[in-house]
């Protein structure tokens, strides 16, 4: 059985980066991180707000280099000067909205990023990688709860999941070219929450568009009210339903994956992760009021441009072979992001002049 030491993360700085990485460094791996600060809070002397937070929970330190992926030079000096035994790959850009305003842009970011990694770890003999993939990879879905198994790339709606879709295309024509790719996928719903400290937490700098920050930052009181877009969707109370999984349990998800590929080798292989359970907005706000105390104002409006009725997850296969479940519940997911965003009103920023915006 191969024995993965050092893991080198892309992107670590950001929302599940960083939670990931936490659950990392706990399972004693090295960490060697890079980020472009494109969507995470950067401080004045370089360094990663977030992970200096990370080393603050674990007691332990990460190796960090600003890079961008873009920066193909860069990367490849990065991967002479460490043994890097494994890869995750979070560094994309995400905003779904933004992504069908500037399709270039995230067909350059995360396209030629994920080339310009694949080569750099091939010139390696670095083969072992989890890439951060989608649900939104599925489209409509056909039947739920949903499988691995699942057509993808159907009625994709937006840039951003179409760069999630030919991504792991690319990565089924690689790893059947050369059979020593050893490769998982993992397809995330909705990821939420934040670390029970209340140190780390979802901190975009670029527009954000998903819902729960916009729950915390009406409950916090720095928008007056919440969107709910759509009220009369095939759903049992209208509105939309998502499978909302705790960051922590993607994290575990994360640690899971690298021993899978360390036991046994993969070629290519894909995961849910979530937690097989569908929740509404309704039952979302609800639950976050319930368990916070806070209100949070809201108006329901029409339906969002792209947005589906329903997706949850089968997450049977990543317990059978994963051995991974989720573990936390809905009120868990709101009492952690809840801590964070009441601990940091500004996220990882220090004072109000630089609010969190959203799309
Ligand atoms: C959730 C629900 C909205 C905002 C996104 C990405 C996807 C994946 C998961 C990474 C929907 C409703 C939202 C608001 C609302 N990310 N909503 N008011 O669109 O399911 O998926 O996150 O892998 O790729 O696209 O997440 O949080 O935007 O929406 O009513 O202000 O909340 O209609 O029903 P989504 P979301």
């Amino acid at each position: 059985m191969a024995q993965f030491e050092t893991v080198f993360v892309t992107g670590g700085a950001g929302y599940i980066g960083s939670h990931t990485i936490v659950e990392l460094l706990n399972a004693n791996y090295e960490v060697i991180v890079i980020d472009n600060f494109v969507n995470s809070v950067d401080e004045p002397n370089g360094e990663s707000a977030a992970l200096r937070r990370v080393e603050k929970i674990t007691g332990k330190t990460v190796t960090f280099y600003k890079c961008d992926l873009l920066d193909r030079t860069a990367l490849f000096d990065i991967f002479e000067k460490h043994k890097i035994d494994c890869v995750i790959h979070f560094a994309a850009i995400k905003a779904v909205g933004e992504s069908m305003e500037y399709p270039l842009l995230y067909y350059k970011n995360n396209l030629i990023g994920m080339l310009n990694l694949l080569e750099v770890m091939e010139r390696h003999e670095c083969y072992q990688l989890v890439f951060s993939s989608s649900c939104t990879i599925y489209g409509e879905p056909k039947q739920l709860p949903i499988t691995e198994d699942h057509e993808i790339g159907g009625n994709i709606t937006n840039v951003y999941g179409k760069t999630k879709y030919f991504i792991e295309e690319m990565l089924a024509d690689i790893s059947h070219s050369n059979k020593k790719w050893n490769i998982i996928c993992l397809r995330y719903f909705n990821p939420v929450g934040a670390h029970p400290s209340g140190e780390i937490g979802e901190d975009p700098t670029k527009a954000f568009s998903n819902i729960m920050p916009y729950i915390a930052q009406v409950a916090i009181g720095h928008k007056p009210i919440l969107t709910i877009f759509g009220g009369d969707y095939n759903t049992s109370d209208g509105t939309g339903v998502r499978d909302y999984i705790h960051v922590m349990d993607l994290a575990t998800g994360h640690v899971a994956a690298l021993r899978k590929l360390c036991r046994e080798h993969q070629h290519l292989k894909a995961y849910n992760l979530g937690t097989g359970r569908g929740v509404t907005v309704l039952e979302l706000v609800k639950t976050f009021e319930k368990v916070t105390g806070a209100a949070v104002p809201f108006r329901i409006m029409e339906k969002r441009e792209g947005d589906i009725t329903a997706m949850f997850a089968n997450a049977d296969l990543a317990d059978q072979e994963l051995e991974w479940k989720a573990k936390h519940t809905l009120e868990e997911m709101c009492i952690d992001f809840w801590r964070w965003q009441t601990k940091n009103p500004y996220g990882y920023r220090p004072n109000k002049s630089s609010k969190i915006t959203n799309g």
